[in-house]
């Protein structure tokens, strides 16, 4: 047996053997609970009906285990907790600002802070500054808000992942890395002088999570830097980033989270953040930048749509839980518990034999419900079919990511169960990989979806749109 919080040397060797992983002693324990409630099976059946085979419809109390996001689910700590209190709300120059700014500068090494709301608030904040109509912004993969703010400036989204990014079988350390070859192509296709803004998004959310090297992103910010283009990082899940950076970049090894972190960080000329990821936080983001004359004209807009620069749409105790979450995020043990906590569930799932991209990522598991599925079509909605039977089988929560999100695409059919920082225990991960087993029993007489009714926009059918069974 091995010392408490000590990994032996032949984890993987028992890993394989018994299918679990040895769990690591995690550095946290539960002060404050919330009771959760599985209703019984014909109440899951009415309330999928009722919520038009959307889970988005679904009212949270009749959701047992809810793996939809990890944004701003998470737990906060007694720290976070109690930096509350000193809240200042002033609407300028609130101390609870100074404290945000200071951790920002602590932990990410940028001077210029533009608080925003969350997250899509401030990429509206620097993706409207950097960007007019007919640009090209360039990204190893646009995540949704982010397509969707680059749009909204009548600019083009183009994604740059590397070939092997959506094949959920082929091994890879970091793929979630930008395409130099592809974006390359690009400039060649529209010119550089087209393209003002190139972006790394590490974690990479829409390809399953999957970590983004170093050594990558050096590339890419000398590329951008080439073609004379704002080099951005979206940081929303930088620490988890890190830390995989110490377990597979050789250069990194035996260097500490916060190091690394810093150090990826630093390359960017601006980071946009969402505090409710790595920030620990239920709410909040901000821009960050060392230039000058980028923070000031960010800052013109965020006063148009987010709050006077000091506090931008946060409240000032949403500014101080942000500041401590953040240095939290970099804290020895932290990162190491919550990529465990993913790995855990992933093994579970895969001593059932439950299909699911690999290697796992950082923030969720992704089933592959095109595997799950063969014989449903991409227009019968696999990935929306197999998180309905979730929720009816056990009252998990996931999400689909697949031809219902992505409309006119051929992303490969992926359900991602997103984990809650700090939230949920080894017994619930084993109720959602049982949960997901019994699916995949029945899953040859499960039957496919059709579309009831469908917002305007495509791009967002996904959050509103409405679906019925097919018949026969
Ligand atoms: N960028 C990335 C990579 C994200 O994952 C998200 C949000 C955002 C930007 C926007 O941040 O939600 O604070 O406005 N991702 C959440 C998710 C919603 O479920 O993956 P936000």
């Amino acid at each position: 047996m091995y010392e408490l919080g000590e990994q032996g040397p032949d984890t993987r060797r028992i890993i394989e053997l018994s299918g679990y992983r040895t769990p690591r002693m995690v550095t946290y324990k539960a002060k404050m609970v919330e009771r959760i409630h599985l209703p019984d099976r014909p109440a899951r059946e009415q309330a999928l009906e009722d919520a038009g085979y959307n889970v988005f419809n679904l009212d949270a109390a009749d959701v047992f285990i809810d793996l939809l996001t990890d944004s701003g689910t998470g737990t906060m700590s007694q720290d976070q907790w109690a930096a509350l209190i000193r809240g200042d709300e002033s609407y300028a120059g609130a101390s609870s600002f100074s404290r945000l700014e200071a951790a920002v500068s602590d932990v990410m090494g940028f001077a210029h802070v533009i608080p925003a709301h969350q997250g899509r608030g401030a990429e509206n904040v620097l993706y409207g500054t950097l960007l007019e109509d007919g640009d090209v912004a360039l990204n190893n993969t646009h995540f949704d808000t982010t397509r969707a703010h680059v749009a909204n400036q009548g600019a083009e989204p183009v994604d740059c992942p590397i070939p092997r990014a959506e094949d959920p079988a082929a091994p890879g350390d970091f793929k979630g890395d930008f395409s130099l070859e592809r974006g390359r192509e690009v400039v060649d296709e529209v010119g550089a002088e087209r393209i003002p803004v190139v972006i790394q998004t590490i974690t990479n959310n829409s390809v399953a999570g999957q970590p983004v090297s170093i050594e990558n992103t050096r590339e890419v910010a000398a590329f951008a830097d080439e073609i004379g283009a704002t080099f951005v990082i979206d940081a929303c899940r930088f620490a988890e980033n890190a830390y995989f950076v110490t377990q597979r970049e050789a250069a990194y090894q035996d260097q500490d989270v916060a190091t690394v972190a810093r150090e990826h960080l630093e390359l960017a000329d601006a980071v946009v953040m969402s505090g409710k990821k790595d920030g620990l936080s239920n709410v909040g983001g901000f821009v960050a930048t060392d230039d000058a004359t980028l923070a000031d004209r960010c800052k013109q807009r965020a006063i148009l749509y987010e709050g006077f620069p000091t506090y931008g749409g946060m409240a000032g105790r949403d500014m101080e839980a942000l500041a401590v979450g953040l240095r939290e995020a970099v804290e020895p043990g932290y990162v190491e518990d919550r990529i465990e906590q993913v790995q855990t569930l992933a093994a579970l799932l895969e001593a059932r034999d439950v299909p699911v991209y690999t290697p796992t990522g950082g923030h969720a598991v992704y089933l592959d419900a095109g595997a799950y599925f063969p014989h449903l079509p991409s227009s019968a909605f696999p990935g929306q079919v197999l998180v309905c039977e979730l929720y009816r089988e056990g009252g998990v929560r996931g999400v689909e990511l697949g031809s219902f999100a992505f409309p006119d695409t051929d992303r490969p059919e992926l359900v991602r169960l997103a984990i809650p920082r700090r939230t949920y225990h080894r017994e619930h991960f084993e109720h959602v990989a049982d949960t997901a087993a019994a699916v995949l029993e029945r899953a040859s007489g499960v039957t496919g979806l059709e579309i009831q009714t469908e917002p305007e926009v495509a791009e967002l059918r996904h959050f509103t749109a409405e679906l019925e069974p097919v018949s026969g």
